[in-house]
């Protein structure tokens, strides 16, 4: 008997469990993850993402709320992405199930007769909580096989500093797992080779820094202080407000990146996420606020973009280097926050297996120093 009508069987005589196969792809469950920009489901469309290699049909409601489940029909696992979405359910392509978008339970089976005995309501495709924040469609990635716990914590949203600000978002994938593309994200020492650039700094400008990191809950903090005196564009904003600038940057998992900079009244906040699409590839969503008037939305993208093609050229190159599988090492101080990084994500899936308190790898405040 084949496997698939196996799981079939088992369906029929209730007994089955989750017939998803848990993998362990090095993926952190039960986080909240960015799925798509909000732009992107208007109307009746559907549209699908892959989120830690779960596929996902996303759509609104008619009353606008976001949605999103597993694409694939409970039935034959036809992905519902083919279906109908009438604003409120969604019929599957294959046999006509109909499934409440929101709840994803099934409201309908056309096949049945009035002699049917089968309890419609109890079928449920996979659906998974969803939030929309500054401009994204937020996914709570429960484990495969597990229950939502009863209270979902809040999804992430951008700190901001004013009622008007301008904001932007750019994206870009990598071809590598997670991991990778976080320890580049948080890396200090490849700007001055991979981001030479003639706004921003050149291999030249290199020099010493000395940088205090201290732990916060789920990650760790580069304490506020003044920033890298061969920034161009901090020297420039500090011109402007004639007063201090400050920058502080937090990573906190599962994927983050957070950069407030402050000078006076003016503020610029920004978030990186690095979210694991499949084993082999993730996704860096990127956005960036700021009341800053002489920083156009244009002027910044033009930056930005840049910065992101960089990270990724370097990533392609990286790939095709990790293709054979090679030794490699971290060393101090410059990947310390990699091996935090690293130290962070053991901990913290061991505290979900015991049941115990998170250990925090960091002891207390440290100081870095390396040359970049
Ligand atoms: S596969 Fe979806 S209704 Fe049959
Ligand atoms: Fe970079």
């Amino acid at each position: 008997m084949s496997e698939a009508v196996r799981t079939v069987l088992q369906a029929d005589s209730g007994t089955a469990k989750d017939a998803t196969p848990e993998t362990d792809a090095g993926f952190l469950w039960d986080f909240w993850y960015p799925a798509v920009r909000s732009s992107a489901i208007r109307g009746r469309r559907l549209v699908t993402a892959m989120l830690l290699e779960v596929p996902l049909v996303l759509g609104r409601t008619a009353e606008g709320r976001a949605f999103a489940m597993r694409d694939s029909c409970p039935h034959r696992g036809i992905p519902l992405s083919y279906g109908h979405f009438d604003g409120q359910t969604l019929e599957c392509s294959y046999h006509g199930w109909r499934f409440d978008a929101c709840t994803a339970r099934c409201v309908e089976i056309p096949s049945l007769t009035s002699q049917d005995k089968l309890k419609v309501e109890r079928i449920f495709a996979g659906h998974y909580p969803c939030e929309e924040r500054d401009g994204y469609v937020w996914v709570y990635m429960n484990a495969p096989g597990t229950r939502l716990p009863d209270t979902v914590p809040a999804a992430p949203s951008l700190p901001v500093f004013s009622v008007k600000y301008k904001i932007t978002h750019l994206d870009c994938e990598l071809p590598s797992h997670v991991d990778q593309g976080i320890i580049g994200l948080m890396d200090p020492a490849h700007g001055p080779f991979v981001h030479q650039s003639w706004f921003w700094r050149s291999k030249r400008s290199i020099h010493e820094k000395q940088k205090q990191f201290e732990p916060i809950p789920y990650g760790f903090r580069m304490s506020p202080h003044s920033p890298s005196s061969n920034s161009a564009p901090y020297q420039l904003l500090k011109r402007i407000t004639g007063e201090g600038v400050t920058t502080t940057i937090d990573f906190v998992l599962p994927n983050m990146r957070l950069e407030e900079i402050h000078s006076g009244k003016m503020w610029f906040s920004s978030r990186a996420t690095v979210t694991p699409v499949r084993r082999d590839l993730c996704r860096i969503d990127f956005v960036a606020a700021w009341n800053l008037p002489f920083l156009p939305v244009f002027l910044f993208r033009m930056f930005g973009k840049t910065f992101l093609r960089q990270d990724q050229e370097t990533m392609i190159k990286q790939a095709e280097g990790l293709k054979h599988d090679p030794k490699l090492m971290l060393i101090d101080d410059a990947d310390r926050p990699a091996k935090w990084y690293f130290a962070l994500k053991a901990n913290l899936l061991e505290a979900r297996r015991t049941g115990a308190a998170m250990e925090h790898p960091m002891a207390g405040p440290v100081t870095l120093r390396w040359r970049s």
